[in-house]
């Protein structure tokens, strides 16, 4: 049992029709049923442009401290990310650049890793191709432990999505629901004992 534990499930894409937005529904559905307290983001809704230092000079947009404050308050996280070109997607990493860097000056955002660390992070990716996006979260893997993440062991790659979802949304196969569930177990149950510690 996972009691209420607060669990964000955003996915690297904002794409209309997305595999990942979808999977990351699917997800969110699974963790709520685990006991989970689900945060599902949607990146789409943050206003945040490329990342440029100039910029930030100006000031921090207010959406990328909006974020930094969501992703601080939720000790689990549950990232569906796309494969563009056997890595993550921009997006991802424009969102993750921008949350993690430090805002100078400020008494609650000097520190840029602030809203990562410690966190517990499951990874799972969508696509349409045969390895599911799998060589994504080899490389989102070692970008989440330099923020000093916990990343679970246990990861889910969704192959052949466009054939995977019923048209509710939902996860079509037990085995992926019981790869997803798996992930989320995992992540649940490392949160839990983090909080014990
Ligand atoms: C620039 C680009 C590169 C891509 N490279 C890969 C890839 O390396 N591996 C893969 O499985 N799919 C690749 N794809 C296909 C994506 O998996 C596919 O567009 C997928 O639908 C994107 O995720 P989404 O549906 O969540 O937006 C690529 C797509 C684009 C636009």
């Amino acid at each position: 049992m996972s009691t209420q534990t607060p669990t964000l499930v955003f996915a690297g894409s904002t794409r209309a029709q997305s595999w990942n937005r979808q999977l990351a529904g699917a997800v969110a559905t699974i963790a709520t049923a685990e006991g989970a307290q689900v945060t599902h983001l949607e990146l789409a809704d943050f206003d945040i442009p490329l990342y440029n230092a100039d910029l930030e000079a100006k000031g921090t947009p207010r959406d990328v401290v909006r974020l930094k404050e969501i992703f601080h308050a939720h000790p689990a996280w549950l990232i569906c990310s796309p494969e563009y070109n056997g890595s993550y997607t921009a997006l991802l990493k424009n969102t993750i650049d921008w949350v993690s860097s430090p805002i100078k000056g400020d008494p609650e955002w000097s520190n840029g890793t602030k809203a990562f660390t410690g966190k517990v992070v499951g990874l799972l990716a969508a696509s349409p191709g045969a390895l599911g996006g799998l060589r994504s979260l080899s490389h989102l893997t070692p970008l989440m432990l330099n923020l000093q993440c916990w990343v679970a062991p246990r990861q889910f790659a969704l192959s052949r999505a466009s054939e995977a979802f019923d048209p509710d949304g939902q996860l079509s196969t037990d085995f992926a629901r019981s790869n997803v569930k798996a992930v989320v177990d995992q992540v649940l149950w490392a949160t839990r004992q983090f909080q014990k510690a």
